[in-house]
This record gives C-alpha cells, structure tokens and sequence, in this order.
C-alpha cells in the first residue's frame, strides 16, 4: 500500500469538503468563519492538498483559502489553512504557502497578511516560522470581542 500526496487549485465544489472537517482540525467551532463565498470567488487562488492510497477514496489533506486583495494592488491575504491533524507537523502548511505566495508573486503582489485569534497559538508559532511578523493583539478587531493578531510578510 502506498500514500501521496496531490496539490491542486481549489474549486467552489471543494467547500462541502473543507467545512465538513474545519471545526474537527481547529478543535474548535470555527465553521461559521468559512463561508460558501470564499470557494465560490476566490477557489483560483485557493489550493488544495489530496492524500491518495490505493484503492481508498481521495481524502482532503490540507488546504488554504487566500486572494489577491481587491482594495489594494500590492497585496494579498490568507483567509484559512488547515492541515489534517494526522499530517501535521511534516511540512505540509509550508509547502501550501510557498504555492500561495508563488502564485501571488506571479500576479505581482508584494506583501501577504493574514490574522489569527490570539489563542491560537500553534497559527501564531506557524505563521512566525513562516517569516511574518506578528503585532500585538488587535482588541476588537474583528468586532466586540473578537481579537486578532495581524500577521504581515515581504514576497520580496
Ligand atoms: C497551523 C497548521 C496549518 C500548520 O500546518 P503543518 O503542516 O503542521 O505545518 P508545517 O509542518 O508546514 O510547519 C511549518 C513550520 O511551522 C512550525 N509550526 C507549525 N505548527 C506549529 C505549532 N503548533 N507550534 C509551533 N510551531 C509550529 C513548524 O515547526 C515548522 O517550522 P520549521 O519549518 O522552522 O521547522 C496546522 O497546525 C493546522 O491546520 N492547525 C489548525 C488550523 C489553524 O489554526 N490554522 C491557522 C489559522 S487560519
């Protein structure tokens, strides 16, 4: 028996799948925050991550949602990533972003943002070991309660 992994740009019919396990992979309720709409509009520069094992079904095995920004020429942002719990630590959120910011790149843009809750502290060592800068905590950011920390990082 052998297992690999496949990458691919997402499409919108990938959302069911995402949805299904985001609340599972971030061990919290988090589903509300990925919306239909983000696979609908932005699945080109979405990616997708497929572990394949002969003879089973196809199973998601990571993947991230992220866009050029539509305000500003220069950059673009990371809505979500998500790797497979059982996957995790060998590489695949890097190599996800490394696809994202090749592809940003590409379509000229120089700088990525993203932002996490402050709790979450394994996005945050992620994100850093990545080369973003975290600022401290935004109160409020996304509305009363909701705390952000804002992640920026040069694709120069
Ligand atoms: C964050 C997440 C995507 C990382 O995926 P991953 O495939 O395990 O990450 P990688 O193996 O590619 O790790 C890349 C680097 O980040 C570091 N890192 C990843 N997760 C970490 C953690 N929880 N704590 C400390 N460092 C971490 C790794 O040590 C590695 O650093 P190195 O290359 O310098 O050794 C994954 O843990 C996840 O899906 N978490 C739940 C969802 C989530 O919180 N997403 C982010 C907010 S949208």
């Amino acid at each position: 028996m052998s297992a690999h992994l496949t990458f691919r740009a997402a499409v919108p019919a990938d959302y069911d799948a995402m949805v299904a396990v985001v609340d599972t992979w971030w061990g919290r309720p988090i589903a509300g925050a990925l919306q239909r709409v983000f696979l609908d509009h932005f699945s080109r520069t979405s990616l997708v991550a497929e572990r394949s094992v002969d003879g089973e079904p196809v199973q998601l095995a990571g993947f991230l949602v992220g866009f050029p920004s539509a305000a500003d020429a220069e950059q673009a942002y990371i809505h979500f990533v998500g790797v497979d719990p059982a996957l995790r630590g060998s590489g695949l959120g890097r190599v996800l972003y490394k696809q994202f910011f090749d592809l940003m790149r590409s379509q000229g843009r120089t700088v990525v943002h993203a932002v996490t809750s402050p709790v979450n502290t394994g996005s945050i060592a992620f994100h850093q070991a990545l080369g973003f800068s975290a600022g401290e905590p935004v109160v409020d950011y996304d509305g009363p309660g909701a705390d952000r920390v804002v992640f920026t990082r040069s694709l120069s």
